[in-house]
């Protein structure tokens, strides 16, 4: 692990011109549009990342974006790896510990997710403020490597309370309605059943999605200081006669909200 690590930022950090980029930054589904307003000075396709995975879900351009924006030099993965495709949760958390050897040490993370508190809407953002891990699997799970982190770090405080004050306080300066809640991690890749929704919420859920929770895991691990937010594209079935949800669905919703998550992120940049 160690090796690929050190392979894969040896090939990335001559693209960072000997400057500090202290963000990086994860979309996901339809959520690239934040990317569109960096300076980018390279964009390189995960495939030729030594070591990358290969991003196999339809909405994810796979790139990782090296650039400016707001006058932060920032790293971007247009697009993400998700447990479901197929990778071990190691591999998709590889990134971040790529990051975090180029010297980032603030994860700024966006998804979609399925809303399960009912007072949500599709288009809705919230601010992650914990999250529950139910992924049959952990990043951290073997050997642990104490060059990258402790064997039994601490998730208290995993969102970091600081960010998501900042956070909240931008989405006011720019009129956004911004929820604060609990984002569970699963699985999928099928969505849930109503029984699964109910059961969600009645144990603590706010928003329900497929990402995220390995890499803030592996994040903290490592040291960085975490953000998380979630494009509500769906209201959960929680009520059996609810629409099903589509993957054309989720993009759509998603595509509609990134305009708000950009401008969102862009303001978080600036306060930072
Ligand atoms: N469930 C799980 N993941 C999701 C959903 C959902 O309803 N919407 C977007 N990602």
């Amino acid at each position: 692990m160690l090796d690929k690590i050190n392979e894969t930022t040896a090939f990335l950090a001559p693209l960072l011109d000997g400057k500090e980029h202290r963000e990086v930054i994860i979309l996901g589904s339809g959520l690239g549009e934040f990317a569109g307003n960096i300076a980018a000075r390279h964009a390189i396709p995960y495939a030729s990342i030594p070591h990358f995975p290969v991003s196999t879900v339809p909405g994810h351009a796979g790139r990782l974006v090296i650039g400016e924006i707001e006058q932060r030099r920032v790293i971007v993965m247009q697009g993400r790896f998700h447990f479901y495709e197929g990778y071990s949760m190691q591999e998709v958390a590889f990134p971040v510990r790529v990051a975090r050897a180029l010297g980032a040490r603030t994860l700024l993370v966006a998804n979609a997710a399925g809303g399960l508190n009912p007072l949500f809407r599709a288009g809705d953002l919230m601010i992650i403020e914990d999250h529950v891990n139910l992924f049959p699997d952990h990043p951290l799970r073997g050997a642990n490597d104490a060059s990258l982190g402790p064997r039994f770090p601490s998730m208290a405080g995993a969102y970091s309370p600081r960010l998501v004050s900042l956070a909240a306080l931008a989405g006011e300066r720019l009129g956004l309605s911004l929820h604060r809640g609990v984002y569970v991690g699963v699985q999928g890749p099928s969505f849930e059943t109503p029984a699964e929704c109910r059961w969600l919420r009645a144990t603590g859920g706010d928003a329900v999605g497929m990402s995220t929770v390995p890499e803030v895991i592996v994040a903290r691990h490592a040291g960085m200081e975490c953000l998380g937010v979630s494009v509500i594209t769906n209201i959960t079935t929680a009520h059996a006669h609810a629409h099903a949800t589509s993957h054309e669905d989720v993009l759509e919703r998603s595509r509609a909200a990134a305009r708000c998550l950009s401008s969102l992120l862009r303001e978080v940049l600036r306060a930072l």
